[in-house]
């Protein structure tokens, strides 16, 4: 096990680089990304001048994680607008790349509704270009706002759950500032709890195949001074049999109206582990993240990624769309079964923790009644 001690104090921002930003140099607008592809070894920037660049980065997965693939997608229809190319396509492009996290057709919606106000208000096209630029820029700074609400109301329930501290938690996956706004959701739980000295371990999931908890969430865990632990997906079990994990925490892509959970797979298996071993298995998610529209856990579409990411270990270099080109695992020809997640059923959910407060125990009525009120707000 690589093993990592808290260091108090050291609690840095993940990345010189912020993980998503617009600027406007001379030659036209771009939208930079901090290349999650290449993390932990080296720090690159992403330009993406058109939208046609930004859905070749999330389909890699240079940007990655529900909610800032919906700021992703806002920003790629104001810089669709921007640069006059066709807004629509370019929206239908991006709302399309990956298909199981809502968030990003809610940010590529939001932008687009925002730029279509204008044009129909104004005739305009550089006025509604402008409108869909500060659509995007206003769901980023909710969605960092409501980062911090998740972490508040998250560590008030593991407080509850657990009232002696000393949490020791595991996720799955990545979700911390490498996925928001802000400083995550699920991750900005266990942050939360760190700085206020009563997170005693972060259990991270290496998360086969992309290795999104070894290679960022172990980056960010190390980046904050936390006490962290990696392990192999496949050794969750015996961690829960010999009492080590006190809550899991994850994120999800998509909330079905029957509180069913998308999210990274390998989520399910531990749901199911930690209801077995009696330990609370608890999901942090904005409220953007709850899709009314998709009834139920059969209905949301569960992305199926490329073979090769699991029969080659794919170096940072090597392109995770494509056409593998890393190391071989299997022999050649070895077929894969590669859905990027699971879906995990409503009554395995503890708590569902968002910026409005927390669903516990996770019914359609609660849920629905959550998204009334924050429409309300
Ligand atoms: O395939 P990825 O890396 O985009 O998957 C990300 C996850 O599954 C995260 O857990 C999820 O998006 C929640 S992030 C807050």
């Amino acid at each position: 096990m690589a093993d990592q001690q808290a260091r108090p104090g050291e609690d840095k921002r993940p990345s010189e680089i912020p993980v998503i930003r617009w600027e406007e140099p001379p030659e036209g607008p771009v939208l930079i990304l901090l290349d999650q592809t290449r993390l932990p070894s080296e720090e690159v920037e992403l330009v993406c001048t058109d939208a046609s660049a930004l859905v070749e980065a999330i389909r890699s997965l240079a940007v990655r994680g529900a909610p800032v693939l919906g700021i992703a997608g806002a920003y790629g229809v104001a810089l669709a607008a921007a640069r006059g190319f066709d807004v629509d396509e370019a929206a239908e492009a991006l709302e399309s790349a990956r298909p199981t996290a809502v968030n990003l057709s809610v940010g590529v919606r939001r932008a687009l509704a925002a730029y279509r106000d204008a044009l129909a208000a104004t005739g305009d096209p550089t006025a509604a270009a402008t409108a869909a630029l500060a659509s995007a820029q206003a769901l980023h700074r909710e969605d960092a706002e409501a980062s911090a609400r998740m972490a508040a109301h998250g560590l008030a329930l593991l407080d509850e759950l657990m009232p002696g501290g000393g949490h020791r938690v595991l996720t799955h996956c990545n979700t911390g500032a490498l996925v928001s706004g802000g400083e995550g959701t699920a991750f900005a739980v266990a942050l939360a709890a760190h700085r206020v000295g009563r997170l005693r371990r972060l259990w991270v999931d290496e998360t086969r195949p992309l290795l999104q908890g070894a290679r960022l969430t172990a980056w960010e865990a190390a980046r904050s001074g936390m006490a962290y632990t990696l392990l192999t997906d496949s050794a969750a079990g015996s961690l829960f049999a010999a009492g080590e994990v006190d809550a899991v925490l994850v994120g999800a892509d998509r909330i079905a109206a029957d509180g069913s959970v998308a999210n990274k797979v390998g989520s399910y298996p531990l749901a199911v582990l930690a209801r077995y071993h009696h330990v609370p298995f608890i999901v942090v998610a904005p409220v953007t993240t709850i899709d009314p529209d998709t009834p139920d856990g059969a209905s949301i579409e569960v992305e199926q990624r490329p073979g090769f990411e699991v029969t080659e270990i794919l170096t940072p270099q090597a392109s995770a769309v494509g056409g593998g080109g890393g190391v071989p695992l299997a022999p050649l020809g070895t077929q894969a079964y590669n859905p990027a997640f699971d879906v995990t059923p409503p009554e395995l959910v503890t708590a569902i923790v968002t910026e409005e407060g927390t669903v516990s125990p996770v019914t359609p009525e609660a849920l629905a009644a959550l998204c009334a009120r924050s429409r309300a707000t």
